[in-house]
């Protein structure tokens, strides 16, 4: 069933569990979702990218996303989000299409600029009941810094300051916090790991729920260390395109008369569904409902 996301977090919250946020670009994406939520018994946040909207239209996403979250998943809370929205023109068509809640992330731009552009958005969002996560502190990866060089120390200066964040919550009323912690977006060949001591400190100066985004890199059992340290949401995409692709590859290699998509498709389903399941597993938002 589709709920709004205040649903599954305020549940998250109180019973100290956090849940997966999945990135979905395409129909076979949402339907190994729902699946491994149904089967896990497990809420689940469902979240398309600009790129995904470009890339499927947002009126087809979001009905495909509404469609087998209130078909395939009868009694399992699923919520559909915006993720990394750049522009108050997304946040705009996201909240017009249904989304019970949008990410503003202006995390590239200098603090003053990042309140400000956040707050027009959440007080935008709070309009209409619908829920607005900001960013403070910079994800390495997709947001300009690709240029890593395995340095931790260079990691260090774009972590989120727990000081600032505290500021930033109280500036721009954020429902949810994506915080900087020392994951990285996408297939990243170095080490991640996370900065406890940081995500501590950022727990203890601000009282919204906490999201960490970059998850795909970082081991199972730190994701279940990460739930314990308070964090609500866990961003997961990189783990589901490699799943979805290196399946995709496997079928059409072994299978290389088969020309029925969905014959092709099905195999990519299931092994994303089985990631998906891993990480519920992981997160402890597996028997929540
Ligand atoms: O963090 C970003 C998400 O993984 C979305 O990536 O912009 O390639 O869809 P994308
Ligand atoms: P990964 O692709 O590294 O899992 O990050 C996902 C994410 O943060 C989406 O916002
Ligand atoms: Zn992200």
């Amino acid at each position: 069933m589709l709920v709004h996301i205040k649903d599954i977090v305020k549940d998250a919250r109180t019973k100290n569990y956090c849940v997966g946020a999945f990135n979905t670009v395409n129909l076979e994406i949402t339907l190994a979702i729902v699946r491994a939520a149904v089967a896990m018994k497990s809420p689940v946040i469902i979240q398309v990218s600009e790129k995904t909207i470009e890339y499927a239209g947002l009126k087809p996403i979001t009905h495909i996303v509404e469609t087998i979250a209130k078909n395939e998943a009868k009694n399992i809370p699923v919520a559909l989000h915006l993720d990394h929205g750049h522009s108050f023109h997304s946040v705009f068509e996201c909240i017009s299409a249904g989304f019970s809640s949008i990410h503003i992330d202006a995390s590239d731009l200098p603090y003053d600029e990042n309140v400000k552009i956040t707050k027009e958005s959440v007080d935008y969002a709070h309009q209409s009941d619908v829920w607005a996560q900001g960013e403070l502190g910079r994800i390495f990866g997709k947001e300009g810094m690709s240029k890593y060089n395995g340095d931790f120390k260079e990691i260090e200066k774009y972590l989120t300051d727990p000081e600032e964040a505290r500021q930033f919550v109280a500036a721009t009323g954020v429902d949810t916090l994506a915080i900087s912690v020392g994951t990285f977006h996408g297939r990243f060949k170095g080490k991640e790991k996370i900065y406890f001591d940081i995500l501590d400190k950022i727990r203890a100066a601000v009282d919204v729920p906490l999201v960490l985004h970059g998850a795909s890199g970082i081991p199972d059992d730190e994701l279940t260390k990460a739930a314990e340290h308070g964090v609500s949401i866990v961003n997961i995409d990189t783990s589901l395109r490699v799943a979805f692709t290196d399946q995709l590859k496997k079928t059409i290699t072994k299978e290389s008369d088969m020309i029925d998509p969905r014959s092709i498709l099905a195999p990519s389903i299931d092994a994303v569904a089985e990631v998906v399941r891993r990480k519920i597993m992981h997160l402890g938002s597996n028997n929540r409902v």
